[in-house]
């Protein structure tokens, strides 16, 4: 697949296949996707994979964090057990959720947000790596990963760790029509006159 052929076909899959992704290519796929670039070598990411019986505890945890945050209301108990079973189908429907995190170095200061950017250029990597192999990914993001509690509740400290975010993959069920880009042209400055100064 060409490149440009993975950068514009790869859509955000909502809708997966059961069957897993073989650990091999998986762990192919990571390999390759660690050709990054990263500051000073770091090579940062960390990564924790949830699958078969761990995806209903791992989605437990997001949901308890969702409640705490907010993000999911509380008051109608039998509403909020229709929710609670609606996620659950979520998540196991999803082969592989991928957990990416870092280990803090500055709190929150400038190494750690390298570090980040690191990351970031590693899923995409990852990303596209898997849409060459008809493999589909859905990066999450959401206050969750801010949750300490939450970052406990998985093992992590939030003194020591940074998560950064939550990739989902499997086999498309479904893929989505592409959402148009705007052209890039009226979000550049060309600067090329003394007028910097
Ligand atoms: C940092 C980040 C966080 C994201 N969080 C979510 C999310 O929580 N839920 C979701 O469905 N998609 C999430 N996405 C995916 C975007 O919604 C998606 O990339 C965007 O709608 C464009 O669609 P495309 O990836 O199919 O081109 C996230 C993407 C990024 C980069």
């Amino acid at each position: 697949m060409e490149l440009i052929t993975a950068i514009r076909g790869r859509r955000t899959i909502l809708d997966f296949k059961s069957e897993k992704v073989n650990k091999a290519l998986l762990l192919k796929l990571f390999n390759n996707a660690a050709y990054a670039p990263n500051h000073h070598m770091k090579e940062p990411w960390k990564i924790k994979i949830y699958e078969d019986d761990a995806r209903s505890v791992f989605g437990e945890k997001i949901v308890d964090s969702y409640i705490r945050l907010g993000l999911l209301k509380t008051s109608n108990e039998e509403k909020l057990m229709r929710a609670r079973q609606s996620y659950d189908r979520f998540f196991t429907s999803i082969p592989h959720h991928v957990l990416f995190y870092i280990d803090k170095e500055d709190d929150g200061g400038y190494v750690d947000e390298e570090n980040f950017a690191a990351v970031c250029a590693f899923i995409q990597n990852f990303q596209l790596l898997a849409w060459e192999k008809g493999i589909g990914t859905m990066w999450t993001a959401k206050k969750t990963l801010l949750d300490e509690v939450f970052i406990r509740d998985i093992g992590l400290l939030p003194e020591k760790h940074k998560l950064i975010a939550v990739v989902q993959v499997g086999y498309p069920n479904k893929v989505p029509k592409a959402k148009e880009r705007t052209p890039v042209e009226g979000k550049i400055d060309w600067i090329n006159t003394e007028e910097i100064r």
